[in-house]
């Protein structure tokens, strides 16, 4: 069983091939190109641009994954009336069309039994990239699409544990990232099962554009309890990065700087509030965190490299503290055993201290799962994942060519 999976919800294109070999799922091709450096220009991500970078390299990448994965033929003679075949594609598509009609015209339709599609949430022209893609995948190779929501890739790939055993032969350069003409592109050959999991189970999901507490009573089995009212906190991160004139996406930089600042190990002048940290619900809200941190840098006017440093450290800790209050909270209350963190601030390794120093202190019996790293931004191997738990559970879900649609608000 084997699925190519697709996204395109936002500044990385991503194409996956997974194969499911009883619970053994392998990654057998991930090509990831990513938009930071065009997008690191304007300070944040366009739609219309956005589109056209995915436009522009979603088929060289399907190309890729499965070239990688060895499944690419050319086809003995050209596949004849794909472009009429693909007329659908003629008005709002003309660049995907342009690069996807002679890759399916030269290549032979390979050993793939799904197409797995990110529908939403998202930048909506972004998400109709890949969605057009693998409906034209779909329609010359007669594959059946399952569409799926971002947000719960961001779930699942917390709950698979790589194989040590099958990886151990993995070297590194196969799971290094190698630089190409594309940007970044990265091939990692790795094995995983899914771990057994106890539901009920609190998922903390925390990105660019979500910040979510999800009750999961299973796989498909969403209940959103919480979120942010304003700003999500990824973005709040990547605001604060602005003001301190770091580059986009903020994150990891504000990420770096807090680390410098409390390895120094002396009091910081600089503090932030803790918004609605005990407001009786599970919901959240960054931009008072955001707007203080603007005002304390107007305040203090000019800020040195240290002085960055430190505002960086009190926003995390900010931010960090009442994650991690509302999700243990969370936990308790719904008397869940597991957390999930999910979604690119999941990457942060601060997030990570903190969450298990407090699970150890307050419930050393929870369980806390994070993703891989190169798992927790944005890729197309959990798109392929979420796709995997409805082939395991034996509820898949197609979606046929018309019924398919961006939503860029899509909910769990
Ligand atoms: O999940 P993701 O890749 O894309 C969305 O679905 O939004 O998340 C991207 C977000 C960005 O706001 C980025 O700044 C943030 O994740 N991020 C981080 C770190 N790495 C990525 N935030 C804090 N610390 C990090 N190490
Ligand atoms: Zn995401």
């Amino acid at each position: 069983m084997k699925i190519l999976s697709i996204e395109t919800s936002c500044d990385e294109t991503g194409i996956s091939i997974l194969s499911l070999k009883g619970n053994t799922i392998e990654v057998l091709g991930n090509a990831l190109a990513s938009q930071i450096e065009l997008h690191a220009q304007y300070g944040g991500v366009f739609p219309a641009m956005a589109k056209r970078a995915h436009a522009e390299k979603v088929t060289f990448l399907i190309e890729q994954a499965l070239s990688d994965s060895e499944l690419l033929e050319a086809v003995d003679a050209p596949v004849a009336g794909v472009a009429e075949q693909l007329a659908f594609l003629d008005d709002k598509e003309t660049t995907l069309k342009e690069h996807i009609v002679p890759f399916l015209t030269y290549y032979a339709k390979p050993d793939i039994d799904y197409i797995a599609v990110t529908v939403g949430p998202g930048l909506e022209p972004a998400l109709w990239v890949g969605i057009n893609a693998a409906r034209a995948l779909s329609t010359i190779w007669d594959i059946p699409i399952i569409p799926i929501n971002h947000m719960e890739g961001h779930i699942v790939t917390a709950a698979i544990q790589p194989d040590e055993t099958e990886n151990s032969f993995a070297s590194q350069a196969e799971t290094s990232t190698q630089v190409s003409d594309l940007g970044n592109y990265s091939l990692s050959k790795r094995v995983f099962t899914f771990k057994p999991l106890t539901f009920p189970l609190i998922s903390l999901l925390v990105s660019g554009g979500h910040t979510e507490l999800v009750l999961v009573n299973g796989f498909g089995e969403y209940e959103k309890i919480g979120q942010t009212r304003d700003d999500a906190v990824g973005e709040a991160f990547d605001k604060v990065a602005r003001m301190l004139d770091l580059a986009y996406p903020g994150g990891p930089k504000i990420s770096a700087l807090a680390k410098e600042f409390r390895e120094k190990n002396i009091d910081n002048t600089f503090t932030l509030p803790r918004p609605m940290m005990h407001s009786g619900d599970f919901d959240f809200s960054f931009s008072g965190i955001k707007t203080a941190a603007l005002y304390a840098i107007r305040d203090h006017g000019d800020m040195g490299e240290d002085d960055k440093a430190a505002l960086a450290c009190a926003f995390e800790d900010a931010a960090i503290e009442v994650l991690v209050y509302k999700t243990l909270k969370a936990a308790s209350e719904y008397n869940a055993q597991t957390i999930i963190v999910g979604g690119g601030v999941a990457a942060n390794s601060y997030l990570r201290e903190e969450f298990v120093r407090q699970v150890l202190e307050q419930t050393p019996d929870t369980k806390l799962l994070f993703p891989e790293p190169w798992l927790a931004t944005d890729n197309a191997v959990m798109i392929g994942l979420a796709a995997m738990t409805q082939i395991i559970s034996g509820e898949i879900k197609t979606a046929s060519n018309d019924e398919l649609k961006a939503d860029g608000n899509l909910s769990l």
